[in-house]
């Protein structure tokens, strides 16, 4: 099989990658590993930044979005038995939508399959090759041997992916840090406390409450790097969430959905390439969700991607192509530094002592009490905008 561009991985990068291609008259062919089924109704984040918003709507895939997202102006920071409520909109003119990723993955799928894009799900032992020279993708699918021919390669395969590792070692940078404590996540039958976001501060452990839709709580609580999710029973869970509420609003429970813990982890790979390889999201950069990052990265990498690969098919330019990394990078660390500065503020870190905690709370105190604090907090938090 001979394609323009290879894709490894059906997440938000390589479906929004295909699709953005697409657009432009580009052929492109995803591998993915996982079941339609799978990837469709993987939860996991739910936060989009206001200019990946207007990606979507602006690329026909927003109007699902539209209907059944919910536009938020701002979010509360809890502290100090109080939240106190930062105006996006007032502050910069700009504010996040709550939609589920799985949607996102599921509206990009129908796109691309309507568009008479090819994506092979359940493609088995996935491997890259000749990255340097002419690449191609190798994989097993119904049981047969299969091989994708094509330019370049596009790396969207997340962070146990086989693309990074597909590397020369010796030409990657890797930044890491770990972080001592982990989230508890719940998706509940039950009302979220409020209609917007609130990040809780509190001296059991951070509380996220979010939703997917007014009648559906997304609900996450700090736990131990190395808790188990059989430790949490709904009793426990429930207790600690409404603690770290600490009476400002009330909470309903409800049935719980889903459950799961999440690792806490900054991670960027430099360079983000290697001769005709270009890695894209997850599978070059992970970050903890107190940000929520993640996904809005992927799709921003992919957004730098797209335009540099029309700029070489166009007109023969390979300068956006070379610049791809570094074009990348100066906004994915960007976005490290906030998703980490978010964590430290919120968080209860076992190494602190009375003093960290005084200074978390003169912080939190400081961010949502100075306009210049807040505007910094609201454009990080909507998404700095995409270069190029
Ligand atoms: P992925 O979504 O991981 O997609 C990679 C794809 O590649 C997968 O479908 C995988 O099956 C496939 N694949 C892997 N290996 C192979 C292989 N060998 N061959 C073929 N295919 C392969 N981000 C936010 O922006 N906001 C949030 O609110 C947020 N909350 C989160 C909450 C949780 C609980 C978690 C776990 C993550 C959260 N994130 C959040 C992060 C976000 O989900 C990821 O950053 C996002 O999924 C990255 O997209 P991606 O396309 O790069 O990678
Ligand atoms: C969600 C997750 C996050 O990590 C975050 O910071 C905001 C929202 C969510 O799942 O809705």
């Amino acid at each position: 099989m001979r394609t323009q561009v290879g894709i490894v991985g059906a997440g938000p990068a390589g479906l929004m990658l295909s699709h953005l291609l697409h657009l432009e008259g580009i052929d492109s062919v995803i591998l993915e590993n996982r079941s339609r089924d799978y990837i469709e109704s993987r939860i996991r984040a739910g936060l989009i930044e206001q200019w990946a918003n207007d990606l979507l709507i602006d690329t026909g895939v927003g109007a699902r979005m539209q209907r059944e997202g919910m536009f938020h102006n701002g979010v509360y920071f809890g502290f100090g038995r109080a939240l106190h409520y930062l105006n996006f909109r007032d502050l910069i003119g700009k504010g996040v939508t709550i939609y589920g990723q799985q949607e996102i993955v599921k509206d990009l799928i129908h796109r691309r399959l309507s568009d008479s894009g090819q994506i092979l799900f359940e493609a088995a032992d996935v491997s890259v090759h000749d990255l340097a020279g002419n690449p191609s993708i190798r994989f097993r699918h119904d049981g047969k041997e299969g091989e994708v021919v094509c330019d370049f390669i596009g790396g969207c395969d997340g962070f146990h992916g086989i693309c990074r590792p597909s590397i020369p070692a010796a030409v990657l940078t890797a930044y890491d840090r770990e972080y001592p404590f982990g989230w508890v996540g719940i998706l509940s039958e039950s009302p979220p406390p409020e209609h917007e976001l609130i990040y809780a501060y509190h001296e059991r452990g951070f509380a996220l409450y979010t939703m997917r839709s007014s009648t559906l709580a997304r609900l996450y609580l700090q736990c131990a790097p190395d808790d188990e999710i059989e430790n949490w029973p709904d009793a426990r869970i429930w207790e600690e969430l409404h603690a770290r509420l600490d009476g400002t609003r009330a909470l309903a429970e409800g049935m719980m959905l889903q459950r799961g813990i999440t690792a806490m982890r900054s991670f960027v790979v430099e360079p983000m390439q290697y001769g005709r390889l270009f890695l894209a999201g997850d599978s070059a950069h992970i970050q903890p969700p107190t940000g929520a990052k993640g996904m809005n990265l992927a799709l921003a990498d992919v957004k730098v991607l797209s335009r540099a690969l029309v700029a070489f098919y166009r007109s023969g330019r390979s300068d956006l192509l070379e610049q791809y990394s570094a074009t990348c990078l100066r906004r994915v660390w960007k976005a490290q530094r906030f998703s980490w500065w978010m964590t430290q503020l919120f968080h209860l870190d076992p190494s602190h002592n009375s003093f960290d905690r005084k200074r978390q709370m003169a912080e939190l105190d400081y961010v949502t009490s100075s306009e210049a604090a807040m505007r910094s907090v609201a454009e990080n938090y909507v998404g700095l905008p995409v270069e190029g």
